[in-house]
């Protein structure tokens, strides 16, 4: 059975495999390389958590899934607005509803927290599931930001995408 919770900054190590997994399976997910993700020390990967909750998807233990959620802690101007970002889910549990319990765990607590008015998240062209299971969650496109990231000379769009709490 699958076991959602939050990850703390102990679990950077799994935090760290499943990262490098991903950016290995989805390269163009993240805006990451894995070898960028492989050179982060251990004071790196801790500081994520200052900033960001990590919400985590457990089966017998074992991390198989995140969803990182921030909230804007500088510019007062946008301290309304949360940004979902390092969604995955690995391939061995997908399609089982894993992504959904992740995002609605973030957004049931982000519904609770009456300064936060949207939620905003970019996701490149090429991953067809997660736009899905965005668009199911009730976010819409805002924008297209055309050769957004890179990878040697090949380039990917990324959509912008927001959804209104209040
Ligand atoms: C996106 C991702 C997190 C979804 O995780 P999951 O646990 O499989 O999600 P769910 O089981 O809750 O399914 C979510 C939706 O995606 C759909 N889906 C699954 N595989 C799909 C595919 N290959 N193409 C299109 N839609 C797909 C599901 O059908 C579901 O939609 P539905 O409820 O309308 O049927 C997972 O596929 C993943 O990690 N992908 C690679 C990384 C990635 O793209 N991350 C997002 C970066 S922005």
């Amino acid at each position: 059975m699958v076991e959602l919770g939050k990850l703390t900054p102990d679990d950077w190590q799994e935090l760290r495999d499943l990262r490098i997994q991903a950016t290995k399976e989805v390269p163009f997910a993240f805006g990451w390389t894995t070898n960028e993700e492989i050179a982060r020390t251990e004071e790196d990967w801790r500081k994520r958590f200052a900033d960001s909750t990590h919400y985590s998807a457990r089966e017998n233990g074992k991390l198989l899934g995140v969803l990182c959620v921030s909230l804007e802690t500088k510019r007062s101007m946008q301290s309304h607005i949360a940004k979902i970002f390092s969604v995955y889910v690995a391939p061995e549990v997908r399609g089982q509803g894993v992504g959904k319990m992740l995002m609605d765990a973030a957004i049931d607590d982000l519904k609770k927290n009456s300064k936060i008015v949207k939620i905003t998240l970019n996701v490149a062209e090429t991953q067809g599931a997660a736009r899905r299971l965005y668009e199911n969650a009730g976010f819409k496109q805002a924008g297209i930001l055309e050769k957004e990231g890179h990878l040697g000379d090949k380039f990917v769009t990324v959509f912008v995408m927001e959804k209104f709490l209040r």
